[in-house]
């Protein structure tokens, strides 16, 4: 391994952790446009411990910080205030306080939780992609963007069956960011 393949490799990998509709759609007027009560405790479980990083909109659709995990709001504004979280003016601001709080609390990854202005501002650095595909085509206003499989390789799937306090089914997927080839652009 080169010195620059080490250092790539020993740093935070950087995780989307998403749920997406088969027609991409991720939102409505701010909020989840379901009820998926399986897909949060797969939330929980995937973020808990590491720093999370969101834009200032996902951040009014929660009603508190999320615990157990430094909160982190993305926003232009520089009077926004987000009690329990810390803003930052720039996703290359919130990426770097990402960083120094994973390695004050030892985690290995820093998560990407959103929203689609984020999510689509910061998929060119995303090294893995937890999506949950929620099984049905909803109305909405905010999407996810394309996955390219040619940029990102599934390496694992399951399907899950619709539990009593979900609103659908879901399958879960993780997308792995392919390694560069010999001598390409990228990382
Ligand atoms: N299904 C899911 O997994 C999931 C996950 C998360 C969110 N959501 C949904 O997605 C929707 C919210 O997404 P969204 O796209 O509307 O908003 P968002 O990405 O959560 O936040 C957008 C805001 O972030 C700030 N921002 C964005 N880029 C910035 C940059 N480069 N520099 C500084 N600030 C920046 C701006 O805040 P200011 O206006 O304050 O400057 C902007 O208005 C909601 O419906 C939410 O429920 C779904």
């Amino acid at each position: 391994m080169t010195e620059a393949e080490q250092k790539v490799a020993s740093r935070p990998k950087i995780v989307f952790v998403v749920a997406v509709a088969a027609n991409g759609v991720i939102g409505r007027e701010g909020g989840l446009p379901w009820r998926l009560s399986t897909d949060l405790k797969r939330f929980k479980a995937l973020t808990i411990g590491k720093p999370v990083v969101m834009g200032r909109k996902t951040w009014a659709s929660l009603a508190r910080p999320l615990p157990g995990r430094p909160n982190i709001v993305i926003s232009r504004n520089p009077d926004f205030e987000a009690p329990g979280a810390e803003v930052a003016p720039s996703l290359e601001a919130a990426l770097t306080i990402a960083l120094e709080r994973a390695a004050a609390i030892g985690s290995d990854e820093i998560c990407i939780i959103g929203g689609g202005e984020i999510y689509r501002q910061s998929i060119g650095m995303a090294d893995v992609l937890h999506v949950t595909e929620v099984q049905a085509e909803v109305d909405g206003d905010t999407r996810f963007p394309p996955i390219d499989p040619a940029t990102f390789e599934k390496v694992t799937e399951e399907d899950l069956p619709r539990g009593e306090k979900d609103s659908h089914a879901m399958h879960f997927v993780t997308w792995r960011r392919r390694t560069a080839p010999p001598g390409g652009a990228g990382v």
